[in-house]
């Protein structure tokens, strides 16, 4: 079974859904050390079977695999359909529709499925926890579990159900939080705080990741006892990464100046570059993931092929502006610089 406390350098490349998680930039990552992340989200259960695959024909190396655990919407036909057509003048602008709403737990059993055949040397889950038989099978096939807290109570059901490691999610995460429930506000508590509760409560493992940005950061928390450290945004820039052309222009254009938390993109609270989009529809947008998702896909696509960053989402950490270019091995070379 991997053990985190065996990597060579102790950061892990957050699973990145959407496009900037690739096999290469995961093996990349693992070839340097670290542990790359593969980001199973959106994606059908072949595509995933297929990247686990690609990956390992360009890394001999332990790398991880990325849930979407389902819940039940909050959303109803009602406020999605207010917020449709809140949206139709921006879809009307770029001569498409609004998606439609649909029931999806994005392929969870198939994926599994893959999982337990594959094994990957980790599974994380974000978004809520597996239960015990989900994890207790995943154990079983000596793939080793982590899932995503954003807070003390969260751990404890996690540690409940038999989870062996937890990565704690702070609140200047990019992308979406982890919050199990879709309807609650995400909790605020800095990393620091929340590493302290949890590390007061528990001896299982703790992976730290929100913000995790520079070598510093990076030092802070492995010196407060995680057992390592989890950076997305650090490898937004990265050659290896699937991150667009837009996405990579947005995050070093001087006109962006912060991100804020938002849920008009998706309906669920996720951290990105604040632009007109999150501008003009946060006040309206409703809780509902994965339905708000699937309204705005059409206009974000149509918005990225039109290379406009203030139509899409951006998914950054707040401490997005010390990040940089370079190779995934250069990166983490980077990162690493001041563990000690
Ligand atoms: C573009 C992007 C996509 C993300 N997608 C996922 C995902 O698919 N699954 C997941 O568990 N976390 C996802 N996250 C959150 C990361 O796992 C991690 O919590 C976050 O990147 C840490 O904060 P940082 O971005 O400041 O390093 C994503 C983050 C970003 C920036």
């Amino acid at each position: 079974m991997f053990d985190f406390r065996a990597l060579r350098v102790p950061i892990v490349q957050a699973p990145m859904a959407g496009g900037p998680s690739t096999p290469e930039l995961a093996a990349a990552v693992s070839n340097a050390g670290a542990l790359g992340f593969l980001a199973a989200g959106y994606r059908s259960a072949d595509a995933l079977d297929e990247q686990i695959h690609r990956t390992r024909l360009i890394t001999g190396e332990a790398f991880g695999v990325n849930l979407f655990v389902p819940q039940p919407s909050v959303a109803t036909a009602e406020t999605l359909a207010a917020y449709a057509a809140e949206l139709a003048p921006d879809a009307a602008g770029h001569s498409v529709e609004t998606g439609v709403p649909h029931p999806d737990d994005d392929a969870w059993a198939e994926k599994l499925d893959v999982l337990l055949a594959l094994r990957p040397a980790v599974a994380s889950f974000t978004f809520g926890s597996p239960d015990a038989e989900t994890i207790g099978r995943l154990g079983d096939a000596e793939v080793l579990v982590t899932v995503t807290v954003t807070s003390l109570a969260e751990a404890q059901i996690a540690l409940s159900n038999g989870a062996p490691v937890l990565v704690l999610q702070g609140p200047l995460a990019g992308g979406h939080r982890g919050t199990f429930d879709p309807a609650a506000d995400p909790p605020s508590d800095d990393l620091d705080t929340l590493f302290g509760s949890i590390h007061h409560y528990t001896d299982a493992p703790l992976v730290a990741a929100g913000g995790l940005t520079t070598p510093a950061a990076i030092a802070h928390v492995l010196a407060r006892g995680a057992v390592a450290a989890q950076a997305g945004t650090a490898f937004l820039l990265a050659r290896e990464a699937g991150t667009t052309a837009v996405q990579r222009a947005a995050l070093v254009d001087e006109q962006f100046t912060d991100t804020a938390v938002t849920r008009a993109f998706s309906g669920r609270p996720a951290r990105g570059l604040l632009n007109d989009f999150m501008r003009r529809h946060d006040p309206a947008a409703p809780l509902g993931y994965p339905e708000v998702n699937q309204l705005t896909m059409p206009l974000r696509a149509a918005a990225t092929a039109a290379g406009d960053p203030h139509g899409t989402n951006v998914w950054a950490g707040a401490d997005y502006r010390s990040i940089r270019s370079g190779s995934a091995a250069e990166i983490v070379r980077h990162l690493a610089k001041e563990i000690v």
